[in-house]
């Protein structure tokens, strides 16, 4: 049997760097990258454009099931795709920040992406970023990352991003208080909160760089590959 590699779990809260630090690591190995936050963002981008209520559960379930989400490499971000038609830049719009936790909570809503995850990692050699990998979506792989920050940190890295983006309508302790309001509801949604995995191995990236977190996260693999 001819495996293309280990099925690699970073989970953590918001802007914690997974993304960042995931993609770098599928690179290093040759594997794939999902980036499953970018799955519900899609959804709620679908939701709000086709004028969805984000809390009719029964018709966002059923968008989600309607809807054809698709990834394609690309710098510096991966290429989100929603029918065919590119979301890379509108799902990181406010408004889908301000309504993909209650899309998340949607239970339907993570059974579909769920499923279409498990599918995506099935043959290995994947590297997948979100909230519940490690503890729901591939309970079995080989390396299961927590990736964590402090929130002021994540704030700082954030603000920092939309300077050079030139956004900068956004100030440092607005930007604060909407990580903790995010961390604060993906902790404590009843389906799939974001919790450690028991056999998930903690990371603070408080004090590291994002080359260190990339190396570290390589040696785990390594030693993972050698068993
Ligand atoms: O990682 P992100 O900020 O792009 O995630 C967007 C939202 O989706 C966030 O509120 C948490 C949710 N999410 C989730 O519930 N499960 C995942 N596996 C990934 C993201």
């Amino acid at each position: 049997k001819i495996l293309k590699g280990l099925q690699v779990a970073i989970d953590g809260p918001a802007s914690a760097g997974k993304s960042t630090v995931a993609k770098q690591v599928a690179k290093r190995f040759g594997y794939i990258y999902c980036d499953t936050g970018a799955m519900y963002r899609s959804v709620t981008l679908a939701a709000l454009n086709q004028g969805i209520d984000v809390h009719d559960q029964a018709a966002v379930a059923a968008l989600a099931q309607r809807i054809k989400i698709g990834f394609e490499p690309g710098e510096p971000e991966q290429r989100v795709f929603v029918d065919g038609k590119e979301v890379t830049a509108a799902i990181r719009s406010n408004e889908v920040n301000a309504n993909v936790s209650a899309v998340a909570a949607i239970p339907a809503v993570r059974e579909e992406m769920v499923a279409q995850q498990r599918q995506i990692a099935a043959a290995g050699g994947i590297v997948m970023d979100g909230r519940d990998i490690g503890t729901t979506v591939l309970p079995n792989a080989q390396v299961k990352i927590f990736l964590v920050a402090s929130a002021h940190e994540r704030a700082r890295r954030r603000f920092e991003e939309n300077q050079r983006k030139g956004i900068a309508t956004t100030t440092l302790a607005e930007l604060q208080a909407a990580i903790e309001r995010r961390d604060k509801l993906d902790s404590e949604r009843s389906v799939s909160p974001l919790t450690q995995a028991q056999d998930a191995i903690r990371l603070d990236s408080t004090h590291l760089s994002i080359a260190q977190v990339v190396d570290e996260i390589s040696a785990i693999i390594k030693k993972s590959e050698a068993n």
